[in-house]
Formats: structure tokens, C-alpha cells, sequence
């Protein structure tokens, strides 16, 4: 069988692609003929990079910190500047930092939570519009979560329902530009040991305990009691990325085995 390239001459951005999903998106779309941008915060994207380059891929890095909008803005403007246009922006930054539940989290730890799984996507949406609006073409996809309706992780979830709202809201807003936007809600998914850690401080007895709960949670409320994979997760996201979807759009897709969030 021939393979899919639907991404063929397609500038892609997409964040937090050193590791895990994000890794797994970006290589899936250069091996279909993206020109992908790889935005992290982490130098360990540069290795991501190496491996699309060995497949012959295109793949350039950009280092930013996408919890402010400085960050977001260096990074829209290093992928005009490269290619000329954004034709995918796709917001994977985020992931939950304490397994716990809300009654132990301090104000600090809210603030840490909502700055990393809610603002780079707002900071991204906000800074790559003028461009797409200027192109009159654009897609947006965001990396949501089923954990919207989760225990032991109530600031995350709160941010990825921020997610969810913005999705919808942004593509009613947008759609008159051609800019659609949709969401993926991942459900648990397997990957091998983090590079990067979500949290430097390793995990007390009672932490262990309560993430342990979140995984217990999670296969449970899955029809398919389960965790999924990365590829189960890359696929659906290359859905939504690609034109396959051009008549989709506020659309928030739960990849969670049937856990709706
Ligand atoms: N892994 C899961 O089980 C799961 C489940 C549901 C939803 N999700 C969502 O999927 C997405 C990816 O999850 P993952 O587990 O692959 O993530 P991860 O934590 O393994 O990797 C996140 C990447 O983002 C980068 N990053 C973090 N903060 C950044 C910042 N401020 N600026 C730039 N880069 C930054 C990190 O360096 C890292 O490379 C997240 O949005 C997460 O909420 C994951």
C-alpha cells in the first residue's frame, strides 16, 4: 500500500515534541512530507530533530518557553521566518505536575498547574492568528484531556475544560477566516519513562499512593479498561491535523477507550 503523505509541503508547529506524544505527532507528520517545527523548552528536542532527519524528513527546532507569550510569540515568528506560513498549529504543551486531591494543593501549585496545562495554549492560539487570519487558512489542534472529569488532579482538569472552551469558542470565532480549530481529550496513555520529568521531586509514599489512584481511576472509567497508546493518540491527532477533517471543526475527540471526560 502506498503511504499517506497528507501533510506533503504543510508548515506544522508542534509543541512540546521532545518527548511522548508530541515526539510521536511530529515524526508521524514528517514522515508524511511536513515541514515540522518542533517547539520545547528542553534542548532534548534537538535528538527529536536528528531522528526526522535520519528518515529524511524536514524537522527545525525552536527553544521557548510557551508559558508566556513571549515564548509563543519567538515561536510563531521562527516558523514564518523559516517557511513563510503555518499551516497546523498543534498545542500539545501540558500534563498534570501533583497527583493529589484538591484540598492539598497550595496556591502555588494552582497557579503551576493552570500556567502549564491552560496558558501555552491560549498564548499559542493568540500569537499564530494574525498569520493565519492573514492566509485566510489555518488549523488549530489542541491536545485536551478526558481528565476533565478526573480525581486527584483538579487544577489540570479545570485547565484542559479551559482547553475544551476555547476550542469551541475559537472555532466559532474563526471560522469565517478559514481557521478551524478542534481537540483531541487523550485518555491514559502508555509511553516509555519521561527524559523530562513534569515534576523534579520524587513522589512521597502518600503521592505514590494517590497517582496510583489516577491510574486506577483512569482504567476504570475507560469502557476498554485500558490505557492506550501513543499511536492511538498520534492517530487521531493526524485525523484532525490533516484535510481528512476539512468539514470538522469545535469538535472535542475523546481518545480514551470510551471515557467521554
Ligand atoms: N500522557 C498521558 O497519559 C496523557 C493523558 C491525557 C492527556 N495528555 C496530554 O497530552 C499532552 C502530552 O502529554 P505527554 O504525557 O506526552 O507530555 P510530557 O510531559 O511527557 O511532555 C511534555 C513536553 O512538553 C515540554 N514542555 C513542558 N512545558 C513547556 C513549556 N512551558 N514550553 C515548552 N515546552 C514545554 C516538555 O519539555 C516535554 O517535552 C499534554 O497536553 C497532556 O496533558 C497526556
Amino acid at each position: 500500500m502506498r503511504k499517506k503523505l497528507r501533510f506533503k509541503d504543510k508548515v506544522v508547529i508542534v509543541t512540546g515534541a521532545a518527548q511522548g506524544i508530541g515526539e510521536g505527532v511530529a515524526i508521524a507528520i514528517a514522515s508524511e512530507g511536513g515541514k515540522v517545527v518542533l517547539a520545547d523548552r528542553s534542548d532534548l528536542v534537538k535528538d527529536v530533530v536528528k531522528k526526522i532527519k535520519l528518515n529524511k524528513g524536514s524537522g527545525e527546532y525552536c527553544i521557548c518557553d510557551l508559558e508566556t507569550f513571549a515564548g509563543a510569540k519567538k515561536l510563531i515568528a521562527f516558523a514564518i521566518k523559516k517557511f513563510g506560513r503555518i499551516d497546523v498549529l498543534i498545542n500539545n504543551v501540558g500534563g498534570t505536575i501533583w497527583a493529589k486531591p484538591f484540598e492539598e494543593y497550595s496556591e502555588e501549585q494552582i497557579m503551576a498547574e493552570v500556567t502549564r496545562s491552560l496558558l501555552p495554549t491560549l498564548w499559542c492560539c493568540r500569537a499564530v492568528l494574525p498569520q493565519m487570519i492573514s492566509q485566510a487558512s489555518g488549523n488549530i489542534v489542541n491536545i485536551s484531556s478526558i481528565a476533565t472529569r478526573g480525581i486527584y488532579r483538579i487544577p489540570y482538569s479545570a485547565s484542559k475544560g479551559g482547553v475544551n472552551a476555547m476550542t469551541a469558542s475559537l472555532a466559532f470565532e474563526q471560522a469565517k477566516n478559514g481557521i478551524r480549530v478542534n481537540a483531541v481529550a487523550t485518555g491514559g496513555t502508555q509511553a516509555p519513562p519521561r527524559r523530562i520529568p513534569r515534576n523534579k521531586n520524587p513522589m512521597t509514599k502518600q503521592e505514590e499512593i494517590w497517582y496510583q489512584g489516577i491510574v486506577d481511576q483512569t482504567i476504570e472509567s475507560s469502557l476498554m479498561h485500558r490505557y492506550g497508546s501513543i499511536d492511538e493518540q498520534v492517530h487521531a491527532i493526524l485525523f484532525l491535523a490533516s484535510d481528512e477533517s476539512s468539514y470538522i471543526t469545535g469538535t472535542v475527540l475523546p481518545v480514551g477507550g470510551g471515557d467521554q471526560g
